[in-house]
């Protein structure tokens, strides 16, 4: 059996060699296509996989198309908007992620990102402390959880939203219940973003939301840029000079924004929420395992296509 990684942003060293070892234990081979330049490479690693183990690469029906052999696609994080699932349920392919095993990655560079809108982009001037802030977190995740947990140490008021969640959940959380996502945006100083990308989230958050915001509020995007209406937050920040937006995904507008909203806007150069050996590990060795699991013992626990 072939198990194949495909990563256009590799994992670290260590938890490739973790990978290997997993899979190697079970009498497989694993195949590592890093960094790929081309569609085509991995159109062509994928024709004799057996499973597949991926990041944010795209899976889509073409990719199915040339996998005849594979069984299983494990998305080694969270978010699977990049895989087509009915592609894979047409193909009879079993899809996969692995929740919760990169989300404190996250959600410290939640924070990471938060304290640098707050101390003005690091530009020297001065700027303000969370400490005392009150942070509302949209949906409530697993990185929304470990975001309430980290909070906590900087003293911030906490509130969430989550109607897939039980109040109870978020309360037993010492996190405040939030009832509608205008009161959501209205109340809080900083809000984070965690909604996964859907038919029903994408371009959810825009110009109203946005400028619910209390003065100096900042929006933090460590979720999908797709869950942003785009135009309607440049309107925001043009019409509110006190809000920031700093996201770890760079919107397709992004130059834009730079540009006329210099020191208010931050993106990471590359998605990086997820980028630490700790979470590479944690992921990709359940990656490898819910691989080996599925193939020997048709275990699909985390299966997100039915
Ligand atoms: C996820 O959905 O798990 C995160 O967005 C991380 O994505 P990545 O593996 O591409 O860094």
């Amino acid at each position: 059996m072939k198990v194949l990684v495909a990563t256009e942003k590799p994992f670290a060293a260590v938890a490739v060699d973790g990978i290997r070892k997993v899979v190697e234990d079970a009498g497989m081979e694993l195949v590592l296509l890093e960094k790929y330049a081309s569609r085509g490479d991995l159109l062509a690693a994928v024709a004799d996989a057996d499973a597949l183990i991926i990041r944010s690469d795209k899976v889509d029906a073409e990719v199915f198309a040339a996998a005849p052999k594979l069984k299983v696609v494990v998305r080694a994080g969270a978010g699977y908007d990049n895989v087509d699932l009915a592609a894979a349920t047409a193909h009879d392919v079993c899809v996969e992620n692995t929740p919760g095993q990169n989300s404190n990655a996250v959600a410290e560079l939640v924070f990471g990102l938060a304290v640098m809108a707050a101390r003005n982009m690091y530009d020297g001037t001065s700027g303000w402390e969370l400490r005392g802030k009150r942070l509302g977190i949209h949906a409530f995740g697993q990185v929304g959880r470990n975001v309430a947990r980290i909070a906590r140490g900087f003293e911030m008021e906490v509130s969430a939203l989550d109607p897939f969640c039980p109040d109870e959940v978020i309360a037993a959380a010492g996190v405040k219940p939030v009832r509608s996502v205008e009161e959501l945006y209205a109340d809080n100083r900083v809000v984070s973003l965690h909604i996964p990308a859907t038919d029903e989230t994408r371009r959810s958050v825009g110009y109203d939301l946005i400028t619910r915001l209390p003065k100096g509020g900042v929006l933090v995007n460590t979720a999908r840029k797709e869950v942003i209406d785009e135009e309607g937050l440049a309107r925001a920040l043009a019409d509110r000079q006190d809000l920031k937006y700093v996201a770890d995904i760079r919107p397709d507008n992004a130059d834009k924004l730079l540009a006329e909203f210099p020191g208010r806007v931050f993106f990471t150069p590359k998605k990086m929420g997820a980028q630490t050996a700790e979470a590479n590990i944690n992921a990709g060795i359940a990656a490898a395992r819910q691989v080996v699991d599925f193939l020997v013992n048709g275990v699909d626990k985390y299966r997100v296509n039915r």
